[in-house]
């Protein structure tokens, strides 16, 4: 027994893949992509790792038989998630086995990379016959070296995904929208010089509106080596040198005429990053970000958050969204709504979609999905919720839109989770110090002696912003009239009200005042009533309705107002502006 648990340990040595080791700006990189139709087998009794198919064997004499072939089988898009692919996976929770073969060109002095921009939600990777890596989490890259494991022809590349929820799991065991299992974001094949620049943060300095911090990692620790960042249009070239741990930073000081990004004027400059044998270059913005009291000041000016939701997902194609055109058609709709942010619920949403969104001028509020019943007295599951949420700074660090971290979605009070969500915030500021932290809560509740809304949770004093997630008119009934509800909730921060709204069928009118008629009128009429609460709340800084399409979701039964879908967006499910819709577009409009 002792042998083979050393032998297992041994093995997740070789497979742990760590956030650390994330390159910056993959599609920076020089990359062959691995995206298309690969053959696939639904393994439900979860037979494929313990049979070894990831070897692909094939029968050598008369009396071999193999139960299986990846060969003329199943095929599946890479990427998209496979319930939206065939009818039998629309609720398939299981394992899905994929496999492709792919050549490789092996140049001395070169080293090669697999990148998985997302795989939901738990993975292992096979290359040639023998396991190299393990993944878990829906929503964040991870790559895995293949220098020494690829041919340069005919390689077989397995990977076992399975989505079954599971108590430990970040999400857990139910949540608000569909389990979309599989390869859902690219898949490359990269290739770096041997030392390459794996990593870099270059953002303006959080307090100073004219100095741009420098910080370039190297692949090893390589002293001595020659770093040059160059942002041509600042007229800025500087030379570095990296450390014995091949780090090298700098400030550049004093830039003049440097123009500040905002969703105004989202202006991005082309930064080039280069040693002596490689060099990455991207578009990068700068701007300034800070809370003062119970203001959110962007560029030194105090700024109100137009926010709007969206989850991952075309509901046209009842799928995952992980194109740059699916980024486009969820942040058009969000431009014309009149936003100047987006809380990409309840996930990491992939990277199209965040730098789209840095493009068009939105701020951004990124979470990892701690999404209510999570297991906080879990170390292992504090320590992947740590690793998540590092990937996700890791990633997305030099996008100046990004503007909240969140840590979590309506969780309840208590040690276990303070102590886990401190864990997530000392994750997030181990990267980067410069961003807002925030969580968002289900606790305001009405004090019927006070007459005013108020919030019991102490741990709000460990975040930047506070957001409140709050369902007047629907979960919950008026206790007094909306031009009454006045709130008192962390008074002193900024608030967000991160959630709110209603559901309603595009179509259905009538009943205005009528919460089970699922009415356009009536959410139309919800949407009144919130806003007109909104102006009794003195330090609001930001709204952000629940939601802007119609999401499926398997919490969402009833047969003819829902259909496993849940309604409360502002768009329907296929693209018609419901009454709510123009109401909050009035309302943005005049902020
Ligand atoms: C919650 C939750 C959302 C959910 C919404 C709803 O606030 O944060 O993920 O979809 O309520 O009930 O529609």
């Amino acid at each position: 027994m002792k042998k083979t648990t050393t032998l297992l340990l041994f093995l997740c040595a070789i497979c742990s893949i760590s956030a650390q080791d994330l390159m910056t700006n993959v599609y920076g990189r020089n990359f062959q992509s691995l995206n298309g139709k690969w053959d696939a087998i639904i393994d439900l009794y979860d037979q494929g790792h313990k049979n070894q198919i990831y070897q692909n064997k094939k029968p050598q004499g008369k009396t071999d038989f193999f139960e299986y072939s990846f060969e003329n089988g199943l095929r599946l898009n890479v990427p998209s998630d496979w319930n939206s692919q065939i009818p039998e996976l629309k609720y398939y929770e299981g394992t899905v086995w994929y496999a492709r073969r792919f050549d490789a060109k092996k140049e001395a002095g070169k080293r090669l990379f697999l990148y998985f921009g997302a795989v939901n939600y738990r993975c292992r990777i096979y290359l040639n016959g023998t396991e190299i890596g393990k993944h878990e989490g829906g929503f964040t890259p991870f790559q895995i070296e293949v220098t020494d494991k690829v041919k340069e022809a005919d390689n077989f590349l397995a990977v076992e995904v399975n989505n079954t929820r599971t108590v430990d799991a970040i999400p857990a065991m139910a949540f608000d929208w569909w389990n979309y299992g599989g390869i859902t974001r690219d898949v490359m094949l990269v290739t770096t010089p041997n030392t390459y620049i794996k990593d870099y943060f270059i953002q303006l300095d959080k307090d100073k509106a004219n100095q741009i911090d420098v910080r370039v990692q190297l692949s090893e620790n390589t002293a001595n080596t020659n770093i040059q960042i160059e942002i041509p249009e600042l007229k800025i070239s500087q030379k570095l040198t990296t450390n014995s741990e091949g780090v090298a930073q700098t400030s550049i000081q004093n830039i003049k005429k440097l123009e500040r990004w905002s969703p105004a004027s989202p202006k991005l400059y082309n930064v080039i990053v280069s040693s002596d044998n490689d060099r990455v270059e991207e578009q990068i913005g700068f701007r300034n970000i800070a809370v003062k009291g119970e203001d959110i000041y962007l560029n030194d000016a105090p700024i109100f958050l137009k926010s709007i939701s969206f989850h991952e997902e075309i509901p046209q194609r009842m799928g995952r969204a992980f194109s740059e055109p699916d980024a486009m058609m969820l942040l058009s709709e969000a431009k014309a709504l009149g936003c100047n942010m987006i809380r990409l619920a309840h996930y990491p949403q992939n990277e199209y979609t965040v730098r789209l969104a840095e493009k068009m001028g939105f701020l951004l509020w990124e979470e990892i999905p701690i999404w209510q019943g999570i297991d906080f007295e879990n170390e292992q599951t504090k320590t992947k919720a740590g690793n998540m949420i590092k990937e996700m700074v890791m990633r997305d660090k030099n996008r100046c839109a990004l503007t909240f971290w969140g840590v979590a979605n309506e969780t309840q009070p208590s040690a276990p989770r303070n102590e886990f969500l401190k864990h997530l915030i000392q994750c997030c500021k181990d990267i980067d110090n410069t961003r807002l932290i925030i969580a968002a809560f289900d606790l305001v509740r009405f004090d019927r002696n006070r007459q005013v809304f108020v919030m019991n949770d102490p741990f709000i004093k460990e975040l930047d912003v506070v957001a409140v997630n709050k369902y007047m008119g629907w979960y919950h009934q008026w206790p007094v009239t909306p031009d009454k509800a006045i709130w008192d909730v962390a008074k002193g921060q900024p608030l967000i009200i991160s959630e709110f709204g209603g559901e309603a069928l595009y179509g259905q009118t009538g009943n205005a005042d009528v919460v089970s008629s699922w009415s356009e009128d009536y959410q139309a009429t919800l949407f009144h009533d919130n806003l007109e609460m909104f102006k009794h709340i003195p330090n609001l800084r930001g709204t952000s309705p629940w939601i802007l399409f119609d999401f499926r979701s398997p919490f969402r039964f009833h047969p003819t107002n829902q259909e496993g879908w849940n309604r409360k967006g502002l768009v329907s499910d296929q693209g018609f502006r419901k009454k709510a819709w123009y109401i909050m577009k009035e309302y943005y409009n005049n902020k």
